[in-house]
């Protein structure tokens, strides 16, 4: 969205604050033993809490308060009470809601407990490959170009990205234009960042795939070849200077 007022960015400051605390929160509740169903019950707790309401139910009717997608999967996983964590899993928990009309969108990917599988150079090199991207968006800036930044990161980690899933904005509400920041860049499109805009900005970063399919589950993304991915996000204000990153309460880069 276009932010013309002060309201209109406290509103995008409170819910994203909102978000950014339930995903950190979430992240330090996760334990081995748990149930996904367990930790986004936990989550929809702390968005009750604020008066915020899970966006992925309200926009789509999904399944649970927030995404949880463990190991093979890559985005959109169902908490289920069937699905125990494990040591060692890698973990995305993507929380975006809604409060008083304003949307935000934030998510992250961790290692749960011992990294006894090594996928934390995967993690750290998602972490990394989002920070260079975010700090390189400035109002007037192409937004292929920052998809081929994320690519070209991804490459000098020998890793791949996912071609189908993109950053978006979001304000008043979940995905809204521009539609497609994708994770490499894409020739023909000429659409630039505006100032003074909220984006969700997200990175899909795979050891194998460069696809995400749905299971039959009608939500689950996995890759097409297998392999795990990883995937950060924030939503931050474009300016003509660093962009303010709305959601860093969560501390996904600590
Ligand atoms: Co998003
Ligand atoms: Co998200």
């Amino acid at each position: 969205m276009s932010i013309t007022s002060e309201s209109e960015l406290l509103g995008m400051k409170e819910i994203s604050e909102v978000l950014g605390t339930a995903l950190k929160l979430m992240r330090a509740y996760a334990k081995v033993g748990m149930t996904t169903k367990e930790l986004d019950d936990y989550g929809g707790e702390i968005l009750k809490k604020y008066g915020a309401k899970s966006a992925p139910y309200l926009t789509y009717g999904f399944p649970g308060h927030t995404c949880i997608s463990v190991n093979e999967e890559a985005a959109h996983g169902i908490p289920s009470s069937d699905k125990v964590l494990r040591n060692g899993d890698l973990i995305n928990i993507d929380v975006s809601a809604e409060l008083n009309d304003f949307w935000a969108d934030n998510g992250g990917s961790f290692v749960l407990g011992e990294d006894i599988h090594n996928h934390q150079p995967l993690v750290d090199a998602s972490k990394e490959i989002l920070r260079k991207a975010i700090f390189q968006i400035k109002g007037g800036g192409k937004i292929s170009d920052i998809g081929a930044v994320i690519e070209n990161e991804a490459k000098k980690y020998k890793l791949k990205v996912i071609k189908n899933l993109a950053g978006h904005g979001v304000g008043r509400s979940l995905h809204e234009a521009p539609e497609d920041i994708l994770n490499y860049r894409v020739k023909t499109n000429k659409e630039r960042f505006k100032k003074n805009t909220t984006v969700a900005i997200e990175t899909f970063i795979a050891t194998k795939s460069t696809i995400a399919v749905e299971l039959n589950d009608g939500w689950t993304l996995v890759g097409n070849k297998g392999g795990y991915v990883t995937q950060h996000e924030q939503t931050i204000l474009v300016t003509d200077k660093e962009p303010v990153i709305l959601t860093e309460s969560n501390g996904i880069w600590d």
